[in-house]
Parts: structure tokens; sequence; C-alpha cells
């Protein structure tokens, strides 16, 4: 695979949480691979008073501890860290970016790199504009030298206004192909998969439309609350934090017609006329089409666990969402009136993010005297965890008569013994290198995944009798969200761990 040319990666927000557990960490996976430039430096920036040599203590453990590979080699973690350096900052002093230039040239210097420079913003989002900013009045925006790419994290603005103020700020500062937004998903192995699954296979194509597919479904399960992070969450809820950025992506690759090529403007091209297409729900329709709920006490497995409303930072009032389930159609001729189902939620039974691609029955029910009700033709894309894909269909049980069954063939990544997953944040960070943008949300895409959002948040906010039910920590959500799945006896999957079960109750 193609190495990177010489940079120096600048990480603002270094001793924060995701510099630590993903940054470095995957960092450090890709320099195992000899997929690391040849020459490199890492500033990490914060406000912390902290030295260089203590900053590189920290990576080099941080590394040791959040490492994902299976058997990590520890054995260059000096060597590795030995061109990492930490220059603190004020965020907001004009004076401090112009000292950042200096540092900067010194070490192109002392390393002999030339004037390719990453800033990857690992701060909270309100620092996005402030340090983009800075870094562009300081003349460190500047390409002449050399590439100049500004990394930013998901959330891209808190709504459609936010989102649009935050592009035009950056647009004003550096060019659209300068920006990399992260929306970590689309760096998971399993969710570039589904490209894979359905433009390389001629089986699955022909099927995929409204002639054949009766609905989609689209679950990402966490089994953990809010953890520490309720100050930020209060503020945002499932919707913010899951539906409008990994959820409708997933959406988009599942949905989108094939793209002319891989460059990624097709992609992302193809990608934006799903979010074009998208439905919009009715400030009206809203309580009938999105479900919302919270977690409340409970216990799981004999442990009593805390409510939303109990968790750190949090509220005690609160009406943040932990959990929405919601409806929507996509008006195009693929996908017209083919109901598309997603629901996220914290504090679920088990984590699982997949793709449930339900197909139509058949025409005639030959042998529905004998089984009653057929289960139909399912096609499973687990993005996680027990990556894989399953296909159910119904077999003949052996025996008398014609006795169907619903049976399983799967194939789960872990089977594939000699390959290794590389982690979403590897595999983004070394495409930010290379320049290639294909994983990365463009300013349209969000513009517009916002737009859809957008009445959502409206209805929620003007009208408040607009319930937020509650469901106890560790189950599948509110009652409601059942009700939202049209057809008799319809339901949602219920996923186990196991790619291959399904059941209400299930291993943990
Ligand atoms: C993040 C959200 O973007 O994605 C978190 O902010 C969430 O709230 C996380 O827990 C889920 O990511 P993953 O990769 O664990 O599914």
């Amino acid at each position: 695979m193609e190495k990177p040319n010489d940079l120096i990666l600048v990480i603002f927000g270094a001793s924060g949480d995701l510099t630590s557990r993903k940054l470095i960490p995957a960092l450090y996976s890709l320099s195992n691979q000899n997929l690391m430039p040849e020459k490199f430096a890492l500033l990490g920036v914060g406000r912390s008073e902290i030295s260089s040599t203590e900053f590189r203590e920290k990576m080099a453990n941080a590394i040791r501890t959040f490492s994902d590979e299976k058997d990590p080699d520890f054995s260059h973690i000096t060597g590795f860290t030995e061109y990492f350096e930490y220059q603190r900052i004020d965020y907001i002093s004009p004076p401090d970016y112009k000292e950042l230039g200096r540092v900067i040239q010194n070490l192109c210097q002392k390393h002999g790199i030339g004037g390719n420079i990453i800033f990857y913003m690992a701060t909270p989002p309100s620092l996005y504009e402030t340090i983009s900013t800075n870094l562009a009045e300081a003349g460190l925006g500047i390409q002449s030298d050399g590439f100049k790419h500004f990394i930013i994290e998901k959330p891209f603005g808190y709504d459609l206004e936010s989102a649009r103020r935050l592009n035009k700020t950056l647009h004003g500062l550096v060019q659209e192909d300068q920006i990399f937004r992260i929306d970590h998903y689309l760096g998971k192995e399993t969710v570039q998969n589904l490209l894979v699954t359905r433009f390389a296979n001629g089986i699955f194509e022909p099927l995929w439309n409204r002639n054949y597919v009766h609905r989609i479904e689209i679950t990402s399960a966490e089994s953990i609350g809010v953890e520490d992070r309720g100050g930020y969450y209060d503020g945002s809820g499932a919707l913010r934090d899951m539906v409008q950025n990994h959820l409708l992506q997933m959406v988009g690759l599942t949905a989108m017609e094939p793209p002319s090529s891989l460059e990624a403007d097709a992609i992302r091209n193809e990608v934006l006329k799903v979010f074009q297409s998208l439905q919009p729900i009715k400030e009206e329709d809203v309580e009938k089409q999105v479900i919302r709920g919270q977690y409340t006490p409970s216990k799981i497995r004999g442990e009593c666990v805390t409510g939303y409303r109990y968790e750190k930072d949090v509220d005690v009032h609160s009406r943040t969402e932990t959990y929405v389930a919601m409806k929507f159609f996509i008006d195009n001729w693929r996908w017209g009136g083919v109901p598309f189902y997603i629901r996220t939620g914290k504090r679920l039974p088990t984590r699982v993010t997949e793709v449930v691609i339900h197909f139509k029955q058949t025409p005639h029910h030959l042998f529905k005297r004998v089984v009653g009700k057929l289960t139909g033709n399912q096609l499973i894309i687990r993005i996680q965890p027990d990556e894989g894909i399953l296909l159910k269909f119904d077999m003949k049980e052996p025996g008398a008569g014609f006795n169907v069954k619903n049976v399983n063939m799967d194939f789960h990544y872990k089977d594939l013994a000699d390959v290794r997953v590389p982690s979403a944040y590897e595999r983004l960070l070394y495409d930010v290198m290379l320049g290639d943008s294909t994983l990365f949300s463009r300013d349209d895409e969000v513009e517009t995944a916002w737009k859809f959002i957008e009445p959502i948040q409206r209805a929620w906010k003007n009208n408040p009798a607009i319930k937020v039910y509650g469901y106890p920590a560790g189950t599948w959500g509110p009652e409601p969200s059942n009700d939202l799945i049209e057809g008799e006896g319809l339901t949602w999957r219920y996923p186990c761990k196991n790619m291959a079960d399904e059941e209400l109750y299930c291993e943990l």
C-alpha cells in the first residue's frame, strides 16, 4: 500500500480522551504496518501545562492501554513517540498561533519535512471556528509549500443554521478540499463493505429496490449509558449525536445509486442525492413518525443501573432523548413507498449495529397452510460486533410433508483468521494523509442531513406535549416504537451479540 508523503500532524486537544483512546493507538498501528510517512512528526497542542517529555510518556501509555490489536507489538513505542512534541496554547490568543507557526517551522527544519501539515481538531466543537480562524490568520492555512488539511469531528453544528455558519466560516478560510469532516462510522470496514456487497455482487443489486424490498431497518444500539459525557450529551441527545450523522450515512450507503467510479465526489454525490430525496417529516407528523425515549433506573443482571436523569452532569428534569426510532420514506424511483425504519439508543440490551433488508414475500403462499406464517427473506449486514453478513431464507424440514423452516447462511469476518480489521480511525487518518476524502462528509451532505432533521427538532421544541417515553435501562426502548412498524405481526429484529441469533432476550 502507498506510503503518505512526509508531514507534520498537529493535534489540538492533545490531552483529551479522543487523542489517547483513538488517535495515537491508530497512528501506532499504522506505523507497525509501515504505513506512516518516511518522515513524520507530531505536535500535541492543548491548554494543559505539560512538557514534551511528559506528553511522550502519556502517549506511550495510551498506546499500551488502548491499542486494539490482537497481539500488539509494543517494542517500537519509544522510537515512535520520539518524534512527538507538545506546545501549550490559549485557544483564543492570536499571538499563541504565531508562536505555534514558529514551532511548526522549527519542527519541519529539525526533521527535514517540507510544508505538509494536518491540523486535527480533537477539541470540543465550540472551538472549531476559533481554532480555524486563528490558524488561517496566522497564515497556517496557505498551501504554497505543501498541503494544509483541517480535520474536524462530528457534530458539525447542532442544527441547520449552525452547520451552515460553520461551513461558511471554514470556506472563508480554506478550500472545501482542505476540510476533512470525520464521521467515524464511515471509517468502519463493515460500513464500507456495504458498497462492496451491493456493487461487487450481481445477485443483490437487481433485488435492491421497491419491487423486491418490503422494508429496511437500521439499528445502532449501545449497552452503555452516557458514562462521563453527561455534560455534552444533555445538550445533544440521540438525534444529534447519532441520527443526523452515523445513521443517515448508513441510510445513504444502503440506498444510493451505483456511483460512476470510486472517486470521492462520485460516491458523495450519490449519498447527497439520497439525502435530497428524504421525504421531509412534517412537523405535525413528528409525533407519530418519530419516537423518543429516555432510560430510567433498572436492574441489569441483578445490578442496579442508574436512570439518565441521575447521571453525572445531567439535569434532573432533563427531556433529552437517549433513544430515537423513526420511520421515513425516500422519494425516488428506487425506493418510492418502501418504509425505512431506523433506531438508536443508549442502555439497550446489547451493543449492535446492523442493516436489515427485508425482502417481500413470494406472490403466492404455497406453503402457508402448513406453516401458518412465513418469515420471509432477510439480508443482514452486521456492522458490529461479530461483523459479517447473514442471509435468512426458508427451507424444507427433512421428513414427511412440507414443513418449512427459516434458516441462516452466514459469513463472519472473524473466520478470516489472517485478516486484521483496522480501526475506523486508522483508516481515516491514513486517508487524510493521502488526501483522499471519499470517507469524509462533504459540506452539502452535512447541510442536507440537517435539513431533514430540522422539522423534528422544531416539533420537539415547539410542542412539549410530544412525549419523551421512559424505558427501563437494559430493554429495547419504549413500547410505542413497536407500533412504527407497519404490517400485521411485524416487529423490529431483536439482534443479539452473535449475528445469527435474535430474541427479545439473549446473551449480553
Ligand atoms: C459517537 C457518539 O459519535 O459514536 C457516541 O458521540 C457513541 O455517543 C459513539 O457512543 C458510538 O460509536 P461506536 O463506534 O462505538 O458505535
